[in-house]
């Protein structure tokens, strides 16, 4: 080959490598618009001129020049379309509009008293204690007489409780899993027992006769009411606010010795007094006490050797309290978008 049909051949390979970058890098049909008259145009294209030049060659010259020109020709026609094709399907499709809102989550959402719960359940984990469970219908025996009410005990009469017939009754407190718990398990004993209890009570703006409550349990060896104390003010503090205040008033319950019932300052008011403390700058949150030796004594657990305390709370009262509801009945909607505006699930 002669060195002019050489040089040709090179200048080929070269625009060939030029035109193929100049069309991976347009932007438009515009821009491949202008590559295609620049290389291919029939009048002063690049490779065209070339082509036009293959008379003036030698005939071996013209043999290699015209069929290196026809590749490239060839190659660059293909590009050319590939990439049009490509820019014109682009240029058909409508461009996102980022001002568009997203599209909406179906968003769940999580009752408050099962929130509640489970945060105390949470808190009360830390310190060691397990979560257990126990019927709705349970024993006369579980729910009162071995938890030391006396027999005639106002809670045990027909028109206070719920009575199933045969000695069974609808629980009036979750206190019976504790007598569960005892039976089935030597101390050391933790617990938490979160449940649904029933009272022959009013449905109105502050009772429902079936509610929530949570018990917690402590059985072991050298137990004190400094260990309740130092418990529930703990759990208190977690729960509520770590500055609040807390109070133990001393009270009465058949299956604790001494017994006590909590107070802690009105989340509302601060203790100034407001209509949701009634004045008093208090909200009463629980019951507790040491574990009375006449029911370890009904379970079986040798009460010179253990002691042990034991709490009762309430749990729509403590939402209320929580998310400032004013009315339990709201607890007992089937409004999603009530539940909804309190605790999220997602
Ligand atoms: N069971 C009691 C009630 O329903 C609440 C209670 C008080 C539970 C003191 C306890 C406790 O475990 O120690 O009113």
């Amino acid at each position: 080959m002669s060195d002019q049909a050489a040089d040709l051949v090179a200048a080929l390979a070269g625009l060939k490598a030029e035109a193929e970058q100049a069309i991976r890098a347009a932007s438009d049909g515009d821009a491949l618009q202008r590559l295609r008259t620049e290389y291919l145009g029939r009048k002063a294209g690049r490779v065209t001129a070339i082509l036009k030049s293959l008379p003036t060659l030698e005939p071996d010259a013209r043999r290699a020049v015209g069929q290196a020109a026809n590749e490239t020709k060839a190659a660059l026609e293909s590009a050319l379309a590939e990439a049009e094709a490509a820019a014109a399907a682009g240029a058909q499709a409508p461009a996102p509009d980022l001002t568009l809102p997203g599209r909406a989550v179906w968003r769940g959402a999580i009752h408050p008293v099962t929130a509640v719960t489970d945060e105390i359940c949470g808190i009360f984990r830390e310190l060691g204690f397990t979560r257990a469970v126990g019927p709705e219908a349970e024993t006369e025996r579980n729910n009162f007489t071995a938890l030391n009410f006396p027999p005639e005990h106002p809670a045990l009469d027909q028109h206070d409780t719920f009575y199933l017939g045969r000695g069974t009754l609808l629980r009036t407190h979750t206190s019976p899993v504790q007598i569960r718990v005892m039976e089935a398990y030597q101390p050391p004993i933790r617990v938490v027992i979160p449940g649904l209890c029933y009272r022959r009570d009013p449905f109105d703006a502050s009772h429902a006769p079936v509610f929530t409550q949570i018990e917690g349990l402590a059985v072991d060896e050298g137990i004190s009411f400094v260990d309740l104390k130092a418990v529930i003010t703990f759990f208190v503090h977690r729960f509520f606010d770590p500055g609040v205040r807390v109070r133990f008033r001393p009270s009465f319950f058949p299956f604790t010795e001494p017994s006590a019932e909590v107070d802690v300052q009105c989340q509302i008011c601060h203790g100034v007094g407001c209509p949701v403390c009634k004045g008093s700058g208090w909200v009463e949150i629980l019951g507790c006490g040491m574990v009375d030796p006449a029911v370890f004594e009904a379970v079986g657990i040798d009460s010179e050797r253990y002691t042990g305390w034991a709490f009762g709370m309430g749990i729509e009262r403590t939402a209320m309290n929580r998310y400032g509801i004013d009315d339990i009945r709201q607890l007992f909607e089937a409004d999603m978008r009530f539940h909804a505006q309190f605790v999220d699930a997602t």
